[in-house]
């Protein structure tokens, strides 16, 4: 961690909606692997649980458990939404009042692909994120978990992701609080990396990225280079 006066982040129940899909499992099990307190979400009771007993069997933490995602809006003190563009506005709106005054942390990729790969979408907000916040105006919506592969988080052989967090928003608080989260998994550096409205470029780099990994057969993320504070 590269800032001594990083927030306590330990006892946080963090909610991740789509907890049941890769990579809302995948960063799941990164963060109940280091002992964080961890609350499932799906649209489905039933999916939500069985993910949360799997998650315990997988990593022995006894603090996962499973809900539909309104609940996690509700009890959850922070929320990772990982779920696919096409239902993140509907999703949010619906939570809106649950999530007001909380940290909502957007790792949604509006992308399109066709013969040739990957692309960006045009969002009309801009970015995923700005959405978000559009749609949460009394949450705090930070960006960030863009370019962490899921087959990394989910990969049982790998101890550490040593891979860089690019965290983006408005209020410095909830950034230094997501950057402290990132930085629970092993290997993780949570940069800061700029305003919500710098979010579209972010989330456009993964179709990037996700040409880099086809080519090279592999799930790279991203890693700054020369970052004052870390050794
Ligand atoms: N996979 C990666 O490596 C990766 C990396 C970085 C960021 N992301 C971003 O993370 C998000 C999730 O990616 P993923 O690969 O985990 O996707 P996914 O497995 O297809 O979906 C995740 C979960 O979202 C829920 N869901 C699906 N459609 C929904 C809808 N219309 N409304 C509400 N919930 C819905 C499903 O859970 P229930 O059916 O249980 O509700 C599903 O298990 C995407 O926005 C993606 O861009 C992914």
């Amino acid at each position: 961690v590269a800032d001594n006066d990083a927030p306590n982040v330990a006892d946080l129940v963090v909610g991740l909606f789509g907890g049941t899909g890769e990579q809302g499992r995948g960063l799941a099990r990164r963060l109940a692997l280091a002992g964080q307190p961890v609350f499932i979400g799906s649209r489905s009771a039933n999916r939500a649980l069985a993910a949360a007993e799997a998650l315990r069997a997988d990593t022995g933490s006894s603090t996962v458990s499973g809900a539909p995602n309104l609940d996690v809006a509700r009890y959850a003190d922070l929320v990772i939404v990982a779920v696919p563009y096409e239902g993140h506005r509907d999703l949010l709106a619906e939570c809106a009042d649950p999530l007001a005054g909380k940290v909502v942390v957007d790792c949604v990729n509006p992308l399109g692909f066709d013969e040739q790969g990957a692309f960006p979408l045009r969002v009309p907000a801009g970015s995923a994120a700005e959405e978000a916040a559009q749609v949460l105006p009394r949450s705090r919506v930070v960006a960030a978990f863009h370019h962490m592969s899921a087959v990394q988080l989910l990969d049982p052989d790998r101890d550490r992701v040593d891979t860089d967090v690019l965290v983006l928003g408005d209020d410095r608080a909830a950034t230094d609080l997501v950057q402290a989260l990132a930085e629970r998994i092993p290997g993780v550096r949570g940069v800061y990396a700029g305003r919500l409205r710098n979010a579209g470029q972010v989330e456009a780099l993964t179709a990037n990225l996700i040409s880099v990994n086809r080519r090279y057969r592999g799930h790279a993320g991203i890693r700054l280079s020369d970052l004052p504070g870390y050794s």
